[in-house]
């Protein structure tokens, strides 16, 4: 399907993602999220979508930006950073959503320090995809299109 007809999908960049490429670049790698967010954009457009990337430090913002999205997306893909370790408020605004959402996270959270196995959306999700790096966010992109076919059965 072309020139975006199929829906919009957002993506959701929580705090401290707007310093990929120089952040622990050991674990994040050394792209910027510029450079990853035109590659989502490529993806989603040559799927059919048309795309809203957004990426904010401050916690009510994402909370603006999730309700917004649920207006008119047909997916979001949801990268909140530390917040989706500890945020009550993230948790209720994900738990409000009428489209799926998807968590994604660069790095293999399980991996890492133990605070970061705890995520207070994982049960609202329709799921989650982690550890592969910026391909994390085209999986997802690829979880929301099989979604959004089967739900309007398009093959
Ligand atoms: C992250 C993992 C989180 O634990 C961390 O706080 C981030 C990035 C990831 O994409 O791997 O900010 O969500």
């Amino acid at each position: 399907m072309a020139g975006g007809s199929a829906g919009k999908i957002t993506v959701l960049h929580g705090p401290n993602l707007d310093r990929l490429g120089t952040r622990e670049p050991e674990i994040y790698g050394t792209e910027t999220l510029e450079s990853v967010n035109r590659e989502i954009r490529a993806l989603a457009e040559s799927l059919g979508y048309t795309i809203e990337i957004r990426q904010t430090n401050q916690q009510g913002e994402m909370i603006e930006h999730l309700r917004w999205a649920d207006g008119d997306s047909v997916g979001i893909i949801l990268n909140a950073g530390a917040w989706t370790h500890t945020s009550l408020a993230l948790r209720e605004a994900v738990r409000g959503l009428r489209v799926p959402a998807i968590e994604v996270h660069l790095s293999n959270v399980y991996a890492r320090e133990p605070f970061r196995r705890t995520s207070v959306i994982e049960d609202l999700v329709a799921g989650k995809i982690l550890g592969f790096g910026k391909e994390s966010y085209l999986l997802a992109v690829r979880a929301i299109d099989s979604l959004h076919r089967r739900k309007t059965r398009r093959p």
